[in-house]
């Protein structure tokens, strides 16, 4: 059964947490959804786990709306939440509504996710009035990294947790279906819980939230660039796709793949003549 944003919402009514993970394509896609998990969401953090990109800046909407479709391609379940990236809605009201459209009518998401809070409120009523589900994001939002002066934790001190509070209430207000909490202190991101109707969604926020997200690089020990600290890494799938690389790497160079059975067959009497038409030219 299709997830909704309207499970989202019972869900949270019913104290069952949400379970989110970042995916990029097709293949990872099947094996997300296979899984269980609630939603995929097509995070622009692909321009640093897909792309190599140092940060989220440089994603395009041309991005997000090929890897949104080849997700959507791989999933029959959960939920595809799409990103929309840097400069794709800070722009106008305008900008946001037409973009958001795109992601849905192009990338086929289920929904959008922009960052910011009270400064973007407008921007997502517009986009929910235009019947498109929107999840909200605020805390340590990576587009923001040139101001943050880094990947670091917000609201620790009473204004800046205020200032949460508020964009959180901001974007319920709005309409957002969910709200992604980044990187902001466990007992401050679980007061915001209780305070919204809306689900949250947690990544470096603590268990007090009503559903948790990682990038599944990072869950998978795929990405080793960068590990945060509030990832867990459920395998150690970096390391067995490398050690699979090297023994291929190894068998091609030694002549032990491809044996026999990974070949094709051809009958002899043919090749046979083949041989012969070769010789005769
Ligand atoms: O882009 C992304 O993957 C995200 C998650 C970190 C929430 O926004």
């Amino acid at each position: 059964m299709k997830t909704t944003v309207a499970d989202f919402a019972s869900m949270k009514r019913n104290g069952e947490k949400i379970t989110m993970v970042t995916g990029y394509d097709y293949s990872t896609a099947k094996l997300i959804d296979s899984s269980g998990i609630n939603s995929i969401l097509v995070g622009d953090s692909l321009g640093m786990v897909m792309l190599g990109y140092p940060d989220t800046i440089s994603v395009t909407m041309e991005d997000m709306i090929h890897h949104a479709q080849a997700v959507v391609r791989g999933t029959e379940n959960a939920l595809v939440v799409c990103d929309m990236p840097f400069m794709s809605y800070q722009t106008s009201v305008y900008d946001a509504v037409v973009n958001a459209g795109r992601l849905m009518k192009e990338g086929r998401a289920g929904a959008v996710k922009l960052e910011g809070g009270k400064e973007f409120d407008q921007h997502v009523k517009a986009i929910v009035n235009a019947s498109i589900p929107v999840c909200g994001h605020i805390g340590m939002t990576p587009q923001s990294v040139n101001v943050f002066g880094g990947f670091k934790v917000q609201g620790k001190t009473l204004e800046a947790a205020k200032k949460l509070i508020e964009d959180a209430l901001a974007l319920e207000e709005a309409g957002a279906f969910a709200i992604v909490l980044e990187c902001v202190p466990e007992k401050l991101a679980e007061y915001i819980s209780e305070l919204v109707s809306i689900p949250t969604i947690g990544i470096g926020a603590g268990a007090g939230c009503d559903g948790q997200v990682l990038v599944y690089q990072d869950m998978m020990g795929m990405y080793s660039d960068f590990t945060p600290k509030f990832v867990k890494q459920y395998a150690q799938t970096g390391n067995v796709m490398r050690e699979a690389f090297k023994k291929y790497s190894e068998e091609v160079k030694s002549g032990a793949f491809p044996t026999e059975e990974h070949s094709f067959r051809i009958d002899e009497d043919i090749m046979q003549k083949i041989k012969a038409w070769r010789d005769d030219v």
